[in-house]
C-alpha cells in the first residue's frame, strides 16, 4: 500500500499508550495543533479532560488485527506503549521489542508512512557523562543498562529495519527525564518539560522526509550535555531550561546526606538506571497492564 506521509496541519494520528502519563501531558497540545488523535491502549480511556475529543480503542499490541483497524486512514503512529521501567526479561521482550513489531509492522500494513517511537536514554544509559561538556551526540552507540535499555536499543533498530527495508520514516525520540518540574541535581541537565514534550512530538510529525532519526528528548537545559543537532534537523525548538530550579534543588542536594544516587548521575547518562538496583516496574498480575510503577523509597520514579 502506498504510504501517506504526515505532519501537514489535520493529519490523522494513531498514539498509543494514550492512556499512560507522557500521552497525558501531550494529547491536548497536540490537538490544539491540528492533529486529530486516535487514542489505543489497553485501558478503558480515562477520565480526563487530556483525553476529550480522542478516538478510542481499547486493544493490546498483541492484537495483530485491531492494531491495523486503528491505524487504517491514519497518516503516521506515535508509539507511546510499553513497560516504563526495568522489569522481568520476559514481560519486558513481550510488550516493548513484540510490541513495537507488530505496531511497525501494522503501520506498514496500513500505509501509515510515519513512525514516531519513544526511545529512551536508557538505550544508551552506560554511556559516560561527558568530562568536558562535549555533547553527546543523538545518535551515540547503544549502552543500554537495563532490559528496558536493550529493548529501547532494540526498538531504534527495528525502526531503522523498517525504515530501510520499507521506507517507513520513523524518528526515535531518546526521552530522558520528562517531569512537570526536574526532580533533583541530575535533571538539571536530562529534563524534558511537558510542553517541550508536545513541540518534539509535533516536530517529529511534521518535519518533511525526516527518513530514519535519532533525537535526543531533552530541553534547552544550560547544564545540558546533549547535542541540539538532531533536534534542530527536525524543528524541535525546546523553550524550557530546567537552570530556573536550580538554586533550589541544589540546596536540596547539599542537605541531601545520601549522595550515592549522585554518583550514578555523575558517571553514567542513565543515572541510578545504571547501578545494581535500577527503579523497577510493578506489573499486576496480567503482565503488561498498566498497574502504578512502584520505585525504592527515596528514589525519583523515573530518572
Ligand atoms: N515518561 C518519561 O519520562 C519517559 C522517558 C523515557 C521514555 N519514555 C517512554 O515513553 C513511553 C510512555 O511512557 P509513560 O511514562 O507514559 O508510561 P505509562 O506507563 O504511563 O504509559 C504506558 C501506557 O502503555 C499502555 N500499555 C502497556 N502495555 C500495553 C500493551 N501490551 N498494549 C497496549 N497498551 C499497553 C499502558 O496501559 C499505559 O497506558 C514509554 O514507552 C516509555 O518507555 C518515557
Amino acid at each position: 500500500m502506498a504510504a501517506r506521509t504526515a505532519g501537514e496541519r489535520g493529519s490523522r494520528v494513531a498514539i498509543t499508550g494514550a492512556a499512560g502519563s507522557l500521552a497525558g501531558d501531550i494529547l491536548p497540545g497536540l490537538r490544539a495543533r491540528g492533529h486529530r488523535i486516535v487514542g489505543i491502549d489497553r485501558l478503558d480511556r480515562p477520565a480526563t479532560a487530556a483525553t476529550e475529543g480522542v478516538e478510542w480503542l481499547r486493544c493490546d499490541l498483541g492484537e495483530a488485527d485491531r492494531l491495523r483497524e486503528a491505524f487504517t486512514g491514519c497518516d503516521a503512529v506515535v508509539h507511546l506503549a510499553g513497560i516504563p521501567l526495568e522489569s522481568d526479561w520476559a514481560t519486558i521482550s513481550r510488550v516493548n521489542i513484540d510490541g513495537t513489531q507488530a505496531v511497525l509492522e501494522a503501520a506498514r500494513l496500513t500505509g501509515a508512512g510515519r513512525v514516531v517511537l519513544a526511545s529512551s536514554i536508557h538505550a544508551a544509559g552506560f554511556a559516560a557523562v561527558p568530562e568536558d561538556g562535549t555533547p553527546v551526540p543523538d545518535d551515540v552507540p547503544a549502552r543500554p543498562n537495563t532490559f528496558y535499555g536493550v529493548s529501547k536499543a532494540a526498538l531504534e533498530a527495528l525502526g531503522s529495519l523498517y525504515h530501510d527495508r520499507y521506507g517507513l520514516d520513523v524518528v526515535c525520540l531518546r526521552i530522558a527525564s520528562r517531569f512537570a518540574r526536574p526532580q533533583g541535581e541530575r535533571m538539571l541537565a536530562t529534563w524534558l518539560s511537558p510542553p517541550d514534550a508536545v513541540r518534539l512530538v509535533d516536530a517529529a510529525l511534521r518535519t518533511e522526509a525526516p527518513g530514519f532519526r535519532i533525537v535526543w528528548g531533552v530541553s534547552r537545559n544550560t547544564r545540558g550535555y546533549f547535542s541540539r543537532a538532531g533536534g534542530d534537523a527536525i524543528g524541535f525548538r525546546p523553550e524550557d531550561d530546567a537552570e530556573a530550579y536550580a538554586e533550589e534543588l541544589l540546596a536540596r542536594a547539599e542537605r541531601d546526606p545520601s549522595r550515592s544516587a549522585a554518583d550514578w548521575d555523575r558517571r553514567y547518562l542513565g543515572g541510578v538506571f545504571s547501578s545494581p538496583e535500577p527503579p523497577m516496574f510493578e506489573c499486576s498480575k496480567d503482565k503488561g497492564a498498566a498497574a502504578p510503577p512502584q520505585s525504592p523509597p527515596s528514589q525519583p520514579r523515573r530518572v
